[in-house]
């Protein structure tokens, strides 16, 4: 028997998504940034993102089904994204998965967008339970051991920002174009990494939890003294910082990663893996330097690809498709919910 075909809903944050799944098959994974909407008020604007997540889910359900080729009769279940997030972003999602359940007479899923976030590198590379995941975004830093679609465990994360917050932090320190994650990236080619050294936070702990906030102020203060000494910025001093930043950030993320590696592995997991996932995995020094710690320890390494990292609908939707397989459905007593951990 066919795989159930589950149209995954997404409204969090600042993207409108709507995706058709159907086991591991994307057939379709629309998403409507709202960039634009937000730009001129220096971040998400929860009640200009609410309006907007209202207006647009229909057309992007639309999209989803004319490019799968299906229509709403051909969907077995509708999953949504019932949180953590914006409230009104959520219970857009929430209402109109409700709508169509309804509707149609199939099964709602109310999904955690952090387990979505999880179950990604199941979808792209069928790991096999457990593995071991690095969430690490602009909004995102945590280390969680992956064993189920309702089961995880937190070993660690960031106490104060997430490291895709200090790259944007960096680059408008240092008068570099936002997004600051390829912009610091770009730079750092060119730069010498040993010149200013800055604070690896954290390591002297024991544990996995991580911390970017004091990386952010040494590199203020870094940045602040050449001014002093040298009225200006050169294009190099620019490129030395970056470097120095940006190795501050993989030698902390690479030695986290060690150590929760090493809790991992205490388990014995059959299929050893791996995941890093989110915009900063984007970043190749990070990257490279995460896939040989995997290399030491002999486990697999993988990176889902980045339009299934940042935020989508297809992860919802198959993530909705493993608890539904799991004998999870909810029904019109679904609550959206700003909070909601792991
Ligand atoms: O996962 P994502 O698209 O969105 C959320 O944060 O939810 O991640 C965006 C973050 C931004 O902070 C961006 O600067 C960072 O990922 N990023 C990078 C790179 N590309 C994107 N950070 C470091 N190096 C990159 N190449
Ligand atoms: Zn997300």
């Amino acid at each position: 028997m066919a795989e159930p075909l589950i149209l995954g809903l997404e409204s969090s944050c600042d993207d409108t998504a709507a995706a058709l799944v159907r086991g591991r098959d994307v057939l379709s994974s629309v998403v409507e940034g709202q960039n634009s909407l937000h730009a001129a008020y220096g971040g998400v604007v929860p009640e200009i993102a609410a309006r907007a997540h209202a207006e647009r889910l229909d057309l992007c359900v639309e999209r989803a089904l004319d490019e799968a080729s299906v229509t709403l009769a051909d969907v077995d279940a509708i999953a949504a994204t019932a949180g953590p997030g914006l409230i009104g972003g959520v219970l857009s999602g929430v209402m109109m998965a409700k709508a169509l359940s309804a509707a149609l007479g199939k099964p709602l899923i109310g999904v955690n967008h952090l387990a979505g976030h999880a179950l990604t590198p199941r979808l792209t590379d069928g790991l096999a339970y457990p593995y071991l995941m690095l969430l690490v975004s602009g909004g995102h830093c945590q280390f969680l051991i992956v064993r189920g679609p309702q089961d995880f465990t937190r070993l660690g994360g960031t106490i104060d920002d997430a490291p895709g917050e200090a790259f944007d932090k960096t680059a408008r320190l240092l008068g570099l174009p936002q997004p600051g994650g390829p912009s610091v990236e770009i730079e750092a080619r060119n730069g010498d990494e040993t010149l200013y050294r800055f604070p690896r936070p954290l390591l002297d702990r024991p544990g996995c939890d991580l911390s970017f906030s004091g990386l952010k102020t040494a590199l203020m203060r870094q940045r602040d003294q050449i001014i002093a000494d040298r009225d200006g910025l050169t294009r190099a001093d620019r490129a030395a910082l970056c470097a120095g930043f940006q190795a501050a950030v993989r030698d902390v993320l690479a030695e986290k990663t060690r150590r929760a590696i090493g809790l991992y592995m205490n388990e014995t997991p059959t299929e050893p893996a791996f995941a890093v996932a989110g915009g900063v995995a984007a970043n190749m020094a990070i990257r490279t330097a995460l896939e040989s710690v995997c290399i030491n320890f002999g486990i697999r390494f993988t990176a889902p690809p980045l339009r299934l990292c940042t935020d989508n609908a297809a992860m919802i939707a198959y993530a909705g498709g493993e608890l539904l397989a799991a004998g999870v459905s909810h029904d019109m007593s679904l609550q959206a919910r700003p909070r909601w951990p792991l």
